[in-house]
């Protein structure tokens, strides 16, 4: 397992906070922050803040990506956004499955592979979340779960669409509650998901796999977290709305 195959990305997840006004001042405060950061910076805003953050990062080192999108190309499915709405806007990631996604919004394994195909297909970087709930960790279930989950969500990927898909995995338990898991726990789990995908596509491929850590990540815990083998970056939810804490935790991205 070699994790100089892999350049570490840090993804801001805004979900549903700041309005178009409140976006550019976030990222006003934030970009000259990260100017210098020694890896892949995504922010994944609000769709209505995408213009937004795609003129304040134009030109520089930070990517722009979206929390969604629908799995057709086009038609009566009011309310939604397609991939190649997103790529002509020039939207490079978008996350896809975040447990509040599949919790909220009936989102299952079947429609985030769906998902996952219609992104890669339109050139979009799928961020695939994972990941258990307290309850099926206690059960320990989690292994079996995230595995089952990274495969369907990759069903019918060519191997080498892969290098452009990223896995975040994300204990539901430690999303917005403070809680994170520790390092060996955060590690461990993302060791399952590459042993998964070397399963599916062959161990050199599996140690080409970005795999972020999410859940309650911040300035504090970040470098530790970053450190482990199987961690190569974060999903940051909370701690991405404050550009001094996003930015400690790009630079713990060493
Ligand atoms: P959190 O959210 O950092 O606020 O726990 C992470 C996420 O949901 O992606």
């Amino acid at each position: 397992m070699n994790k100089q195959l892999r350049c570490p990305v840090i993804a801001g997840n805004w979900k549903m906070n700041k309005t178009p006004a409140q976006a550019k001042e976030l990222l006003d405060a934030m970009l000259p922050l990260v100017a210098d950061a020694p890896c892949k910076v995504v922010v994944c805003t609000p769709f209505v803040d995408l213009p937004v953050a795609l003129a304040a990062c134009a030109g520089i080192n930070v990517e722009v990506g979206a929390q969604n999108m629908h799995f057709a190309e086009s038609g009566a499915f009011t309310g939604e956004i397609s991939a190649s709405m997103l790529t002509e806007m020039g939207v490079s990631y978008v996350i896809i499955g975040h447990s509040e996604r599949r919790q909220y919004f009936a989102e299952t394994d079947e429609t985030v592979n769906k998902k996952v195909l219609a992104a890669l297909q339109a050139g979009l970087k799928p961020i695939v979340c994972v990941g258990e709930s307290l309850q099926q960790r206690e059960n320990g279930e989690t292994d079996a779960l995230v595995s089952s989950q990274v495969r369907a969500a990759l069903a019918g990927v060519s191997a080498d669409r892969l290098q452009d898909v990223i896995i975040a995995y994300e204990p539901i338990w430690a999303i917005g509650t403070g809680k994170t898991a520790t390092s060996a726990q955060a590690n461990e789990t993302c060791g399952v998901i590459r042993a998964a995908v070397a399963d599916l596509y062959g161990q050199d491929a599996a140690d080409r796999l970005v795999i972020q850590y999410g859940g309650s990540m911040n300035a504090g815990n970040a470098a530790e977290l970053l450190a482990q083998p199987h961690v190569d970056g974060g999903l940051i939810g909370g701690a991405s709305l404050k550009a001094p804490d996003f930015s400690a935790i790009v630079h713990a991205a060493e």
